[in-house]
């Protein structure tokens, strides 16, 4: 089975926050020399997944915004835009979310068939609608998304229980967390990850790849697969 390498990508508090409360507006964690550097990223991949959570909550274009980073990609023989691919247990989308409505092809990975159905109902022609079954979920639309659609890297780009989900199932391949200088401070806040049962439990250390100060943030690179539970 040929999947894509997964890489994690999000900007956090100091104090773990994803963002402030739900239905809050939304927080800007970064700045904007780190956007571009995400910018990049979204560039180098084939496509860019984020749950039905982000999108109804943030109503995100999800773009390579840097033309010339657009037209090198053409140049490269590849599509203008990475494909834009979101997933739904509930088949709850909007049309009207301006994920449809701007570059890049566009994937509903539906789970289960009533959310297949629904999906359909209400994106007509606006997504290819995929199923995906309700067992062994992820593993399926990773298969399916290297498989089917030909993806070689994916960039997902939240929230938290997409994130959480995939670190579970050490299904992800690398974590590019930015710390940004803010303390929400909010304990109904949204948090980056959620209670689940990590690879290597509690006292397992991830591999740290990398350091990276930009202005006022930091990203930090990690390989969660290749833990250890030895001091490095
Ligand atoms: N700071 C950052 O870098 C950053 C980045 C992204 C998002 N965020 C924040 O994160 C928050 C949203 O995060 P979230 O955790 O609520 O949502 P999320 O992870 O974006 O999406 C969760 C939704 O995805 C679908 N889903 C996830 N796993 C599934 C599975 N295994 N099977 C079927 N469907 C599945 C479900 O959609 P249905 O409900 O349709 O079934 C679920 O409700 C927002 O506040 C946003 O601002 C922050």
């Amino acid at each position: 089975m040929s999947r894509p390498y997964v890489l994690l990508s999000a900007a956090v508090s100091i104090d773990g926050y994803l963002d402030t409360r739900p239905g809050e507006e939304r927080l800007i964690l970064s700045n904007a020399e780190d956007f571009d550097r995400v910018d990049s990223v979204r560039a180098s991949v084939d496509a860019i997944l984020v749950g039905a959570g982000t999108l109804r909550a943030d109503n995100p274009r999800l773009l390579v915004n840097s033309e010339q980073r657009r037209a090198g990609r053409i140049a490269d023989g590849l599509p203008e835009y990475p494909l834009k691919v979101t997933i739904t247990g509930t088949g709850d989308l909007s049309p009207d979310w301006k994920f449809w409505h701007h570059g890049g092809e566009k994937l509903v990975l539906a789970v289960g068939n009533e959310a297949s159905e629904k999906a359909r109902a209400n994106l007509g022609d606006l997504a290819t609608i995929q199923g995906i079954p309700t067992d062994a979920t992820w593993q399926t639309a990773l298969d399916v998304l290297g498989q089917v659609y030909g993806i070689g890297r994916l960039m997902v780009e939240g929230g938290g229980t997409i994130h959480t989900q995939l670190l579970e199932l050490a299904l992800a391949d690398e974590l590019q967390l930015v710390i940004a200088p803010l303390l929400v401070g909010q304990s109904d806040a949204v948090r980056m990850f959620g209670p689940a049962n990590y690879l290597g439990g509690p006292s397992a250390r991830l591999q740290l790849l990398e350091t990276r100060q930009i202005g006022d943030v930091v990203l930090l690179r990690y390989a969660p697969k290749d833990i250890s539970t030895e001091n490095r």
